[in-house]
């Protein structure tokens, strides 16, 4: 079986690309590396360096005949979704069409997409489930739930089925540190080099972390299985800012004291979410401890450093 990833040589899709590939599926990669490194590539997949937006992405489509699409190149910097909304939609929504549209020409059977936790806003109960109503904060949130509803149209007109894992925070080896990267990636980077981290807020927010590979198993079984529709990627686990940045420097044996700075505009306060509704259905549920996690994070970074 052939897969399309788009966004393979990014943090999470490169994950999934490993895997797939472990799990003998044929790969092919769609990325601009716009954001991703070629370093993330798996050799034993075959690279097309193109923007989702080029109009030859149809032609790539129609020559790979890839049997399913996994749909995670985008935009993910929600702050950059506000500065320049125009590019956030560009990328996110018109990209997205372009790359259904190729699928539909090239007959493809199943598209899996990530969507995100952004959709929710201040949750009004926790942990969120799918039926949370949705609140988006951001052009990020816009765009990542307005490609729900086009895979629910092109599954009602084309007959192509989808999953939407919609994951909460992800966490894990080859995160970006840089910029509006992941907290983790920024935690492990400046503690492993004795750097004093900066938290916004009085880094009692919660959020749930979910270890990369355990998302990508979400993918693999999503792609495995008969299933169709939206299904939450989470730990139900809540952890505040202030416990994680202390677990990781437990690891390290260190006790470097961070700074705080004023809360950004827009951080939700508190956030968790369910993942019955995928574990009922297929069995998935997360395996990696945050414990477990941090460490082969940290091991990782660690290895980055060195070289
Ligand atoms: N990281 C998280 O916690 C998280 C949570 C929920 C959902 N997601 C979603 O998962 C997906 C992957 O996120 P990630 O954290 O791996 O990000 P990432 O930036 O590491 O990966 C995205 C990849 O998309 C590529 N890309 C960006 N714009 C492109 C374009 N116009 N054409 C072709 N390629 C392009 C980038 O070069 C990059 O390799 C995204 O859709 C994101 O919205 C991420």
């Amino acid at each position: 079986m052939k897969v399309m990833v788009t966004g393979g040589a990014g943090f999470i899709s490169s994950h999934i690309v490993d895997l797939l590939i472990e799990n003998n599926y044929e790969i092919c990669i769609i990325d601009s590396l716009e954001h991703g490194n070629t370093e993330n590539i798996n050799k034993k997949a075959k690279f097309y360096k193109m923007d989702i937006r080029d109009p030859g992405i149809t032609e790539v489509f129609i020559k790979e005949k890839p049997d399913f699409v996994i749909h995670n190149a985008a935009q993910i910097s929600v702050p950059a979704s506000v500065d320049d909304p125009m590019n956030d939609a560009s990328i996110n929504i018109l990209g997205t069409i372009n790359i259904l549209e190729a699928s539909r020409k090239a007959n493809v059977k199943k598209i899996i997409y990530p969507a995100s936790a952004a959709i929710f806003g201040e949750p009004s109960y926790l942990p969120i489930d799918e039926q949370h109503p949705l609140e988006m904060l951001s052009g990020y949130g816009i765009t990542k739930h307005t490609v729900e509803h086009y895979l629910k149209v092109y599954k009602s007109l084309y007959n192509i089925d989808f999953v939407v894992l919609r994951c909460s925070n992800i966490y894990g080896p080859r995160q970006d540190s840089s910029g509006e990267g992941g907290v983790v990636a920024i935690f492990c980077e400046k503690l492993l080099n004795d750097e004093i981290p900066c938290i916004y807020g009085d880094g009692e927010q919660i959020r749930d972390f979910v270890y990369v590979k355990d998302v990508a198993d979400a993918y693999l079984m999503s792609l495995k299985s008969n299933i169709n529709g939206i299904y939450n990627v989470a730990t139900n686990t809540k952890i505040s800012i202030n416990e994680l940045y202390k677990e990781i420097n437990v690891i390290l044996h260190k006790n470097i004291v961070c700074t705080y700075a004023p809360e950004r505009r827009g951080d939700i306060r508190e956030s968790y979410m369910s993942y019955d509704k995928i574990n009922k259905k297929i069995g998935w549920e997360p395996e990696t401890n945050l414990t477990k996690g941090l460490q082969e994070t940290l091991n990782y970074y660690k290895n980055k450093l060195s070289r």
